[in-house]
């Protein structure tokens, strides 16, 4: 697969697998992702390459498709164009050594930060003891390796936070208040949570819910959680609790009482048809009762929109702007009142405006809530990257050495990982001359694609080429690869001394008191 960027084919960054039948989004699940496609269809998660236009200078990742899809990034690249605040933020469980896996999700945190974003990473050592039942001493030897390296690839400690689970206490002051909106048959939904699972590994999760809203704390901005799809079904769970959260629900409407989005759209379009021929009069609740039953007979939700817009009776059907209040405090509630603009009318627990549109609503909401002591939380936003293929072809796992390189491994074992890896090519040389070789089924590939060839699209699109014209044979590609790998190496370790100096000027605590 190539994808056209204008200056000629760009060589995709990965396999591209197909096939798969089911696809398990699973935190903690040792499943690979390997049909990305149904994730779009299936969750909901969009295709990159269609914000990509909208990025300023978007990084190699995003260039080569190794980053492919996101929720809601818009947000953010817009941010970023204006020179507006956003954040990125991820986090690691100190589970192992960090390898060129992690190294993705490293460049992608750095990459933001050097765009002008508040940049965190953190270190999730509650959930590696909680669902990977890790002691203190081997998360404390982990988590200082993670920093080293996320500060050797460029982290500025100084201008962005990084910080442990265990001791930020704002964190777990906020999971707890987030726990508040979920309940135990949701996270058993999500998680596959059943009576057996411990507590520690839901107060995990709410941490995690934390972890994603902290950015957030003192100002609601776009935020993006760079990481793999396997978390998504933790950023659905953090945009619901962010919404739930809020002071107010801003929704549209049609009359006074509440219709749920399907029964909504019904009366829209009822209200639609008969407004144009009513001729100034009001259209009436039962009027749209009527002309539903006639229309849409099989519509979903119809019985249940006839129901409420018959017992509307002859109230005027009109659209309107919505506050819905959820949590607001008693003040909030009155301000908001006070600040609608135009026509409004009051009810219980929501006020109804005529005359504003759905953004200038939703940011008046914000603004009140805000003022009011609330986050006002946006909905946090997230790309996600391809997963690498191990060395050996199947996963990339840490708990298996030769899959993987390690950002600690001697240049000498790096080299000789790559020098013994699976590749995409034939069984001969001649073979390989004739047919070509499989970069898109080749990790080796992969390795020059995600990491090797760094930002020069020529030289990966070189790569690529040769190899699938049968220009390049394994031998000298790996020879070449295992070279560039043992130097990154060398130059990352160096890096990581260097890195000491600041790791000790933040203020994280790398031992840590629990035991
Ligand atoms: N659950 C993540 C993992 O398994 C780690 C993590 C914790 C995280 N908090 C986070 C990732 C916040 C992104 C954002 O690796
Ligand atoms: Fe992979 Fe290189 Fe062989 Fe192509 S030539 S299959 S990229 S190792």
């Amino acid at each position: 697969m190539t994808r056209d960027t204008g200056d000629g084919p760009l060589p995709d960054g990965g396999t591209d697998a197909t096939g798969a039948d089911e696809v398990a989004l699973d935190p903690w699940g040792s499943s690979t992702v390997d049909d990305y496609r149904k994730l779009f269809e299936e969750f909901g998660i969009e295709e990159f390459d269609d914000v990509l236009g909208e990025v300023p200078s978007p990084h190699y990742l995003m260039r080569r498709g190794v980053i492919f899809g996101h929720r809601d990034y818009r947000p953010v690249a817009e941010a970023m164009r204006n020179d507006e605040p956003f954040a990125a933020l991820s986090g690691f469980m100190p589970t192992g050594d960090p390898h060129v896996g992690h190294k993705l999700v490293f460049d992608e945190i750095i990459w933001h930060q050097q765009r002008g974003g508040d940049a965190y990473g953190l270190i999730a050592d509650l959930e590696a003891h909680a669902a990977r039942d890790l002691s203190w001493e081997e998360i404390d030897e982990h988590t200082e390796s993670y920093l080293l390296s996320l500060i050797a690839l460029g982290f500025d400690p100084e201008e962005g936070e990084i910080y442990r689970q265990s001791t930020n206490r704002e964190v777990q002051d906020l999971a707890f208040e987030l726990g508040t909106k979920a309940n135990f048959s949701e996270l058993g939904a999500i998680y596959d949570f059943d009576g057996e699972t411990e507590v520690s590994y839901m107060q995990s999760v709410v941490t995690q819910m934390a972890d994603i809203l902290y950015p957030q704390l003192d100002d609601p901005k776009p935020t993006v959680i760079p990481v793999g799809p396997d978390q998504d079904p933790h950023m659905r769970l953090a945009r619901d609790l962010a919404a739930r959260m809020r002071f107010f629900k801003v929704t549209e409407a049609y009359a006074s009482f509440e219709l749920e989005d399907d029964e909504r759209e019904l009366a829209a379009r009822a209200y639609e048809a008969l407004v144009d021929d009513a001729d100034d009069a009001d259209v009436r609740c039962v009027e749209a009762a009527d002309w539903l039953e006639e229309e849409s007979p099989d519509a979903p939700a119809l019985w249940e929109a006839v129901e409420k817009l018959r017992s509307g009776g002859k109230e005027p059907l009109r659209p309107r702007v919505r506050f819905v209040d959820q949590n607001a405090t008693d003040e909030a509630f009155e301000a908001l009142i006070g600040a609608v603009d135009g026509e409004k009318r009051v009810y219980e627990g929501h006020v109804d405006a005529f005359e504003m549109d759905h953004e200038a609503a939703a940011e008046l909401a914000r603004e009140i809530e805000v003022d009011h002591g609330g986050y006002g939380f946006l909905p946090p936003s997230s790309i996600y990257h391809r997963f690498m293929t191990g060395l050996t072809g199947g996963k990339m796992s840490s708990s298996v050495p030769a899959s993987h390189i390690s950002l600690l491994d001697d240049p000498e074992d790096g080299y000789d990982k790559v020098k013994a890896a699976t590749t995409g090519g034939r069984e001969t040389a001649e073979l390989q001359r004739e047919l070509g070789g499989k970069p898109d089924e080749c990790p080796v590939y992969e390795l020059y694609a995600y990491l090797l060839a760094e930002a020069d699209d020529d030289f990966a699109a070189r790569v690529y080429e040769e190899c699938a014209t049968g220009e390049r044979l394994c031998g000298d590609c790996k020879e070449q690869a295992a070279e560039l790998m043992a130097e990154f190496l060398a130059e990352h370790q160096e890096k990581r001394e260097e890195a000491r100096e600041l790791l000790a000027e933040t203020d994280v605590q790398l031992e840590s008191d629990r035991r």
